[in-house]
């Protein structure tokens, strides 16, 4: 079984006992990464370690998430194959983490008794002593409060990279888009504090990490409670004076909080990446409205306007829901026609999931057939292609600068980095190509997600092009 996502490890220490073994599946956004890095750092402070085969772990953790119902049946199913396994091996601790837990806490304790643990997203600080409390009972412990005040302090980046980590600036979610679960998992907005944010991003810099990702269910209405001076501009502006940081972005943004402010915050500072993840969802005023997404297509054209006057090269990136209720073919063509609009250079298509609890899923009929869901996720993705390989052209005969991540997953004789607008870039390996540092790739070829080029330069720690060339 391979992992979603790996954190770092090192070699297994044969002394540490199978009880201290923890194995860990990661499902779902970023802040679900975040979150087991976390959950993963307080286990560690108590003696556990990371394995990456649940043959050798005491304590099997999925930490999970509840957004679509195949993400969700997912990961109960894969936890049910170790129900076997608990009922040999009574002191195997099985725990249940993140979104599905604070969503389906009583119908999982009914249905899946064998769980040992069921921890919600607010509480999770508290998994090592659940833990030692759950040893030896027979009853599963659910912990699930949601105005538990979360309490941790990062001392480490536990992160697959060691040069990226993510920072959470604020956890849940005050919209009531009509067909998402996460306020309900994750509960109201609550923004940290602007000095604990840029402490931890000081701490992480001095350990060696030179790109932050912060995180946040509306990133960009980060502070709304913390009075004057105290939104997402703050923070990027305080990432600027923070040496070690070479580059820092945000996710998800909401085209409602998209305001002057951050736009001029995000042009001035010379570490934010040169790119925005700004879900639209549809290109309907009608879907927008019946989404309770509180923006029409003009405002969010005029966002994006507003954007491009500040960075008119912006890598601009969304997502869209294909079969909403009612979605009517002219009303899908309205997405169509944002795409080719806006010229979007990346997009993710999700087809509806209706998620019992939600206005969406309680009041209006999933009457879309499977079949057309299929087919509009098909054009729109064709769309966003077509859009993205238009913008990765203007790449070709130029030159990007790259992190170097790695051989790449597909084929090892060739590298792997991001561009500071976060394109992917391939080349083929050199000798001196290192992980973490960077590099700059000529581009000779593209396609809608990538560019292909060599490199023309040796190994840097440092950014090497001045900003105005990149
Ligand atoms: N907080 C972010 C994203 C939340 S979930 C935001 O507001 O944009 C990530 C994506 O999943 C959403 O952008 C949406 O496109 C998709 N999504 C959310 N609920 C969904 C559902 N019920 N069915 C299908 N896609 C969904
Ligand atoms: Fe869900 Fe909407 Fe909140 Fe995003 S803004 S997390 S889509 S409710
Ligand atoms: Fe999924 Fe929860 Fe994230 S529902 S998308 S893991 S906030």
């Amino acid at each position: 079984m391979k992992p979603t996502y790996s954190m770092q490890t090192v070699e297994v220490d044969e002394a540490v006992p199978k009880s201290r073994r923890v194995y860990f599946e990661v499902f779902g956004c970023q802040m679900n990464k975040l979150d087991a890095e976390l959950m993963l750092e307080g286990l560690m402070q108590r003696g556990y370690q990371l394995v990456h085969d649940p043959e050798e772990a005491g304590v099997i953790l999925y930490n999970t998430c509840s957004v679509r119902e195949r993400a969700e049946e997912r990961a109960v199913m894969r936890m049910t194959s170790f129900k076997r396994r608990k009922k040999e091996e009574p002191e195997l601790i099985l725990g249940l983490t993140g979104c599905v837990a604070q969503h389906k806490q009583e119908e999982l304790a009914e249905r899946a008794p064998w769980i040992d643990l069921i921890i919600g997203t607010r509480e999770f600080d508290r998994l090592p002593d659940l833990i030692d409390e759950v040893r030896g009972e027979s009853q599963s412990i659910l912990a699930t409060e949601m105005d538990s005040p979360l309490e941790f302090v990062r001392q480490r980046n536990l992160g697959p990279q060691p040069w990226h980590a993510f920072v959470s600036v604020m956890r849940g979610c005050d919209m009531v888009c009509t067909y998402c679960i996460v306020p309900t998992t994750r509960g109201k907005e609550v923004s940290r504090s602007p000095e604990v944010i840029l402490e931890e991003v000081r701490r992480l810099a001095a350990e060696g990490v030179q790109e932050i990702t912060f995180l946040g269910q509306t990133v960009n209405s980060y502070g709304k409670r913390l009075g004057a001076g105290g939104g997402l501009d703050t923070l990027l502006r305080g990432v600027e004076e923070i040496d070690g940081i070479h580059r820092c972005h945000f996710i998800t943004s909401h085209p409602r909080f998209m305001r002057p402010k951050l736009i001029q915050a995000m042009a001035d500072c010379s570490k934010v990446m040169n790119y925005l993840h700004l879900p639209v969802q549809s290109g309907s005023d009608s879907m927008l409205a019946r989404m309770k997404r509180t923006y029409d297509r003009d405002f969010y054209l005029k966002c994006i306007e507003r954007l491009r006057e500040k960075m008119p090269d912006i890598t601009l990136a969304t997502d869209f829901i294909v079969g909403f209720p009612g979605e009517t073919d002219e009303e899908f063509e309205e997405s169509l026609s944002l795409v080719k609009e806006v010229g979007f250079d990346s997009g993710y298509v999700f087809q509806y999931s209706p998620r019992p609890g939600t206005v969406s899923a309680d009041h209006l009929v999933d009457d879309i057939p499977l079949e057309v869901k299929k087919e509009r996720n098909h054009l729109l993705l064709d769309a966003l292609h077509t859009s993205g390989k238009a913008r990765n052209d203007r790449f070709l005969g130029r030159t990007v600068e790259v992190i170097a991540e790695g051989p790449s997953r597909t084929d090892p004789t060739r590298w792997a980095g991001r561009a500071r607008d976060h394109r992917i870039a391939i080349w083929p390996a050199c000798p001196d190509d290192k992980a973490g540092s960077f590099a700059v790739v000529k581009v000779n070829r593209t396609s809608a997600a990538t560019l292909f080029g060599e490199r023309v330069d040796g190994p840097s720690e440092k950014p090497i092009l001045p900003p105005e060339v990149r």
